[in-house]
């Protein structure tokens, strides 16, 4: 009998399409959740600066080494991974696959809470004790129930697959996205207080840089935010056939996501610090967008209504277009791997993800350990492989793979030794120092 052909891969439709898509990966819940709360309690604008230095320093070569391995390769992170390293590097390339699929199961949890919240915004069901509804909905049925609705949207974007899947809903989703965020801005600039905003997100405080924790924790939100080390990337960049300038689309997709990220600041504290409720930030890192943002909406009437729903919904968008990449990650896999039709691998891994996330929508301590574990340690190992694996062992083809659209052999040369060298160390360095801080059960682990 002979084989049937397989169906040609998807892939994208135009350029602008996929560096969208990349956009909407990278800008999610980790610019608007804990970037905020990060740097204001971190250091402020000396925190940023820090950030910066770990986006353009150690984000960007490593996004441009995955961009490399994706499109290099054409296929999904277990084969990829194999085809450059050789097979002792799928342990690597299943590392991922498992990272992509925990993530998923967790942040869509975080998404339902956006949703709950958006929902209740529009309906005017919110309570004036945010806290306690917050206590409410952040665990318990209700929790549950809008962690399966958000996997079960994902779902259904992805099994339409690359081009009618994902790339066309990132086309209308993201500019809607920095459009209400950009209202939200100028709205928030206008509220009295927003200078004492602005400086509580941004006054440098030079002392708490000493803190290794600090920098640690600014380089593994950089992470998390670029969407590196658990092959996301990687497949996005897979279902490449051009020759995009890999560099060129890393810088973007660094300064998009960056500046979502401090316009989510500058949307947040002017709003927070107007009606008085810094204190709600600093006491917990959800505080600002689930009980002090409510509130202030609530105390603004209809128009906070309004406002409200407005900005839950850029929220939920952010959200989303990231959980796509996430799912992406392991449906392409079943597809590549194994010759699953795509529909078929999308509803059996939103099932298994939407089950494995119930122990995150039941328990706050838990989705708080498994982000620090797989959210912040797990990527950041990712990332010292891929730098490794780049830098030394397929560091001739990454290279050739650069030059495509690419043609600096100078910069080529920087970006090499900048993998052989400084990213995988101050990399390891960061995923000691998130280990450490993870207690006895994450050491006994690695
Ligand atoms: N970057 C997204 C955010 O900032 C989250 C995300 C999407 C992610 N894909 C990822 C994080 C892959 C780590 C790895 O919210």
């Amino acid at each position: 009998m002979t084989e049937l052909p397989r169906p040609a891969r998807d892939s994208w439709k135009t350029s602008a399409g996929f560096v969208l898509a990349l956009v909407g990966s990278a800008v999610g819940l980790g610019n608007l959740w804990r970037f905020a709360y990060t740097a204001s309690t971190g250091g402020g604008a000396a925190f940023v600066l820090v950030y910066l230095l770990f986006v353009f320093g150690i984000g960007i070569p490593i996004l441009t080494a995955e961009l490399a391995i994706g499109r290099a390769t054409g296929t999904s992170p277990i084969r990829a991974l194999d085809r450059i390293g050789g097979p002792r590097w799928r342990r690597v390339g299943g590392m991922f696959v498992f990272a992509g699929f925990a993530v998923l199961s967790y942040y869509s949890v975080i998404m339902g809470w956006v949703g709950r919240v958006l929902v209740d915004s529009i309906r005017g069901a919110i309570p004036s004790d945010t806290a306690g509804y917050f206590a409410g909905i952040s665990t318990g049925v209700g929790a549950v129930l809008f962690h399966l609705t958000g996997i079960a949207i994902t779902a259904l974007v992805v099994q339409g697959g690359i081009r009618r899947g994902i790339e066309r809903a990132a086309t209308i989703l993201m500019p809607t996205l920095f459009i209400l965020l950009a209202a939200l801005a100028i709205w928030s600039f206008t509220l009295s207080g927003a200078g004492a905003g602005y400086a509580f997100f941004l006054r440098p405080k030079l002392d708490s840089l000493l803190d290794g924790r600090v920098i640690a924790g600014a380089a593994g939100q950089a992470f998390f935010s670029l969407s590196l080390g658990m092959g996301a990337i990687i497949t996005y960049a897979s279902y490449l056939q051009g020759q995009q300038s890999l560099p060129g689309q890393a810088v973007i997709v660094g300064l998009g996501d960056t500046s979502v990220a401090l316009l989510g600041g500058l949307v947040t504290f002017p709003i927070v610090f107007h009606f008085g409720l810094a204190d709600v930030v600093l006491a917990n890192p959800s505080g600002a967008l689930f009980i002090a943002l409510p509130q202030a909406f609530q105390q603004l009437g209809a128009a906070g209504t309004l406002l409200g729903a407005i900005f839950f919904l850029a929220l939920y968008i952010a959200a989303i277009t990231s959980a796509f990449s996430m799912l992406e990650v392991v449906v392409s896999g079943l597809i590549d791997g194994w010759g699953a039709p795509r529909r078929r691998a999308t509803l059996l891994v939103a099932v298994a993800a939407a089950l494995a996330g119930i122990p995150a929508a039941l328990s706050l301590d838990y989705l708080s350990f498994i982000d620090k574990l797989v959210g912040e340690a797990l990527i950041v190992l990712g990332g010292v492989f891929i730098a490794v694996l780049t830098g030394w062992v397929w560091s001739r083809g990454a290279a050739a793979e650069l030059t495509r659209g690419f043609p600096h052999p100078r910069l080529q040369f920087a970006w090499i030794w900048l993998l052989r060298t400084v990213v995988p160390i101050v990399l390891a360095i960061t995923f000691v120092t998130t280990v450490r801080q993870l207690g006895p059960l994450a050491e006994a682990l690695f």
